[in-house]
């Protein structure tokens, strides 16, 4: 199969993410050309590393020698606790500078590892091995790390990119389908945002891919990788520029419900009213002073940012959304 390597600039110099069905065979000698290292450490979760430890360590001829440290990657456990946790066996491994940290898991075990990185001796080496669909897509690219506070999501981070990613799909077949759909929905919006032909193709072959055929991903992980990787080099940050104002096509909208609607069923839409969720976007990251920003789509393959929409049409759309998904399922009453 083919292996893509994708080059993601940062602003501590740029890295690899090496994508493909198999690539994790590829890891050792992708590892061994970033230099030498005094110690490998593996950090991941006991659920993760049940179901790819092995893949992983004989992919990257690695053995149980090098220090491997658990944490439970419940989101709840992404907090500073975790970090102290991993930080301190690290330590009691004899981690030093030089050492490599190996993140193996999902979002949580690549945001919280990242961090202990980041922060475990004023920064050690760091190599993402993403094993979810979302981490694979997004959050193993553009360097954000970080944990939660009981205030808030992500309060507390650093922004530190990894020296390489690799990115293996077959890691992804022990994933639990509710996990792997909801990186599919990553999947469907970047194709929205930046690759109209990808969308045609996920049209296609969604069936193929909600059967994860090792062919349909070992292409569709990389050029994902792409579109993220291109995001992040243009703006690490990813604060997009832009202010004209577009609509989105009737027929566009359609064809993204329906393939949404295709990944099975949908989140109950929250029970709360529309002034809360208006309120909730107002402390959403995306918000500059006081004023709401949307990425939106003005055509497929396209997205840009738009600050001057209305209030009142975020509230219409927010009062419609529902409805136009339950009719799109064909199953009205079950989004209220
Ligand atoms: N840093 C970023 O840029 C960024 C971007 C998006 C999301 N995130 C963060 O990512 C987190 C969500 O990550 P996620 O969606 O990857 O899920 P996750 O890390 O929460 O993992 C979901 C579940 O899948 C299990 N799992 C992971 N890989 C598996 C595998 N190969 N086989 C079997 N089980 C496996 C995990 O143990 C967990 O139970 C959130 O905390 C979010 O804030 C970060």
């Amino acid at each position: 199969m083919k292996i893509t390597r994708i080059r993601v600039q940062s602003s501590a110099g740029p890295y690899l993410v090496v994508a493909g069905a198999g690539a994790i065979g590829r890891g050792a000698q992708e590892i061994t050309a970033l230099g030498h290292f005094s110690s490998v450490h593996f950090v991941s979760s006991p659920k993760v590393w049940r179901a790819v430890g092995k893949i992983v360590q004989r992919g990257l001829r690695l053995s149980n020698r090098n220090g491997v440290h658990l944490f439970s990657d419940s989101e709840s456990a992404k907090h500073l606790g975790s970090v102290e946790q991993i930080a301190r066996s690290l330590s009691r491994a004899g981690a030093d500078r030089k050492s490599l940290v190996l993140a193996v898991g999902g979002g949580v075990v690549g945001d919280v590892a990242g961090f202990v990185a980041a922060s475990y001796l004023r920064g050690v080496a760091l190599v993402q091995i993403p094993t979810t669909l979302v981490a694979q897509v997004d959050s193993s690219i553009g360097g954000k790390t970080g944990v939660n506070l009981p205030e808030g999501k992500n309060l507390v981070g650093a922004f530190y990119p990894p020296r390489l990613v690799v990115t293996d799909p077959d890691l992804l077949r022990s994933l639990p389908p509710r996990e792997f759909r909801g990186g599919l929905a990553e999947v469907i919006k970047h194709a929205v945002i930046a690759d109209a032909l990808m969308f045609a193709r996920l049209e296609k072959d969604m069936d193929k891919i909600l059967r994860r055929d090792r062919d349909v991903l070992g292409s569709l992980v990389p050029r994902n990788v792409q579109i993220k990787a291109r995001v992040v080099s243009r703006d690490e940050r990813e604060s997009f520029l832009g202010h004209e104002i577009g609509l989105t096509p009737a027929e566009d909208v359609s064809r993204i419900v329906s393939l949404v609607c295709r990944l099975g069923p949908l989140p109950p839409w929250p029970a709360v009213s529309l002034s809360t969720l208006v309120k909730a976007m107002h402390s959403d990251k995306k918000t500059r002073s006081g004023v709401l920003r949307f990425v939106l789509s003005p055509r497929l393959g396209q997205a840009r940012t738009y600050d001057k929409v209305p209030v009142n049409a975020v509230e219409r759309i927010l009062h419609f959304t529902p409805r136009l998904i339950a009719a799109a399922t064909e199953r009205p009453g079950v989004l209220k």
